[in-house]
């Protein structure tokens, strides 16, 4: 029996993980779950996994929280981190979103856990530090991100000086077909209507922005220690094939699957296992045609804002990933529009000092003054708008 923690237990990562550990009973026990306002579903998943912990982030929610669980009820960070490195914690799945990821995460590989990641901004924040902490400890980082368990699969095939290039597959959003005028104009409903995944609203609208895919650029730059120079993106808006390796004989190896976030969970679950499971198989026959095309990053800046952030290296990621996350919430709250979230990332950027080999706090500074730019700059384009 493996013991694990769900950081994020109520959104959407959250939630499948907990479905997929119910297929798997028998091998896992759920020690500890965690929610930061959504504090009904909490209870109810309570009732059913009964945990040994579970955090409450959001303070409001806490107080609210009722006591009358065997479940000891913690509270914010400092409950995320003690849940993550308890010691009777064998894997942490961190299925938080934003930066709030990144203690917790470098809290478990420093108490020498697994960690099965879906929260990308920790890699994309600090990646060097994590995987590094990983190493150190001789513990895993497992990717949960569908394109990175592709990615993860697909290198089985050869050895890591074999390797080529790693070729990202994204659906290109829902406005995949829209001009440049277009995308000035769009809403929050439109943005928050994604063709093929169902996700938080976060990774919706990056995904609409194509951040999404400029934050797995990094999260595959040091998930798998692959140069930039040899991670591509290709646009196949099907979403069948997750991801392709291409090996230097010219040989391209992908992973192909209906697409279902269960799959790449269950993978990181039971790695390096595969067991039987009830997805839905691939039928090739039925899934009409297949298409590929580049990404247009004139139409789409921030995939190459991520790819420069990266090349900039040291606290620009951290920066890229603030100012992104700053600017996206603006967005949700219809403060500005969905071509602004660009102008923010970039112009907070630029005027960044980067700190070559940060440490954690030279990241979280970064963090804090980025945000502290962005949002400045959030209240200019508000007032032009
Ligand atoms: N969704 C997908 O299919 C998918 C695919 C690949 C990768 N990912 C990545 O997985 C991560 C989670 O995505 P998601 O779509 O599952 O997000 P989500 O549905 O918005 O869920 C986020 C989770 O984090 C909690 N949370 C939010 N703000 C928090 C805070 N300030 N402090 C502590 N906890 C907080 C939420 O709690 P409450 O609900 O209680 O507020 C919820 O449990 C992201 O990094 C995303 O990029 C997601």
């Amino acid at each position: 029996m493996k013991n694990v923690v769900i950081l994020g237990s109520t959104g959407s990562i959250g939630k499948n993980t907990l479905e997929v550990l119910s297929n798997f009973a028998d091998r896992f026990s759920v020690l500890g779950l965690s929610a930061n306002t959504n504090i009904r579903l909490l209870e109810e998943q309570i009732k059913r996994f009964r945990p040994k912990m579970a955090v409450v982030t959001d303070e409001e929610s806490f107080q609210r929280f009722p006591q009358n669980y065997d479940t000891e009820i913690l509270w914010g960070m400092d409950g995320l981190k003690r849940l993550a490195s308890h010691p009777e914690v064998d894997l942490v799945i961190n299925a938080l979103v934003g930066s709030v990821g990144l203690l917790p995460s470098l809290e478990t590989v420093k108490s020498g856990k697994n960690l099965a990641i879906a929260n990308k901004e920790s890699l994309v924040m600090a990646g060097e530090l994590l995987i590094g902490k990983a190493k150190e400890k001789g513990r895993e980082v497992l990717p949960i991100d569908s394109e990175h368990s592709a990615i993860q699969q697909c290198l089985l095939s050869g050895k890591k000086e074999e390797v080529g290039r790693l070729i990202l597959t994204a659906s290109g959003g829902p406005f995949l077909r829209k001009s440049r005028e277009e995308l000035k104009q769009i809403t929050v409903k439109e943005a928050l209507s994604h063709p093929i995944w169902e996700m938080g609203k976060k990774i919706t609208i990056d995904s609409a922005t194509l951040m999404n895919k400029g934050l797995e650029v990094i999260e595959a730059h040091w998930l798998f220690g692959i140069p930039s120079d040899r991670i591509e993106v290709m646009i196949h808006p099907q979403s069948i094939i997750h991801s392709m390796v291409e090996f230097v004989d010219g040989s391209v190896i992908a992973q192909m699957s209906l697409p279902n976030m269960k799959l790449p969970i269950q993978y990181a679950l039971l790695y390096p296992q595969r067991v039987f499971s009830n997805n839905t198989s691939l039928d090739l026959t039925k899934t009409g045609q297949l298409t590929f095309l580049e990404p247009d990053t004139e139409k789409f800046p921030c995939l190459g804002l991520a790819y420069k952030a990266l090349e900039m290296g040291g606290t620009a990621p951290a920066v890229l990933n603030a100012a992104n996350e700053v600017a996206v919430e603006a967005f949700l709250a219809c403060g500005i529009g969905f071509t602004d979230i660009q102008k923010i990332v970039q112009k907070t950027l630029k005027q960044h000092q980067v700190k070559l080999n940060p440490q954690l706090d030279d990241i979280l500074n970064a963090d804090k003054w980025a945000r502290q730019t962005a949002k400045e700059l959030c209240c200019e384009s508000e007032i032009k708008r």
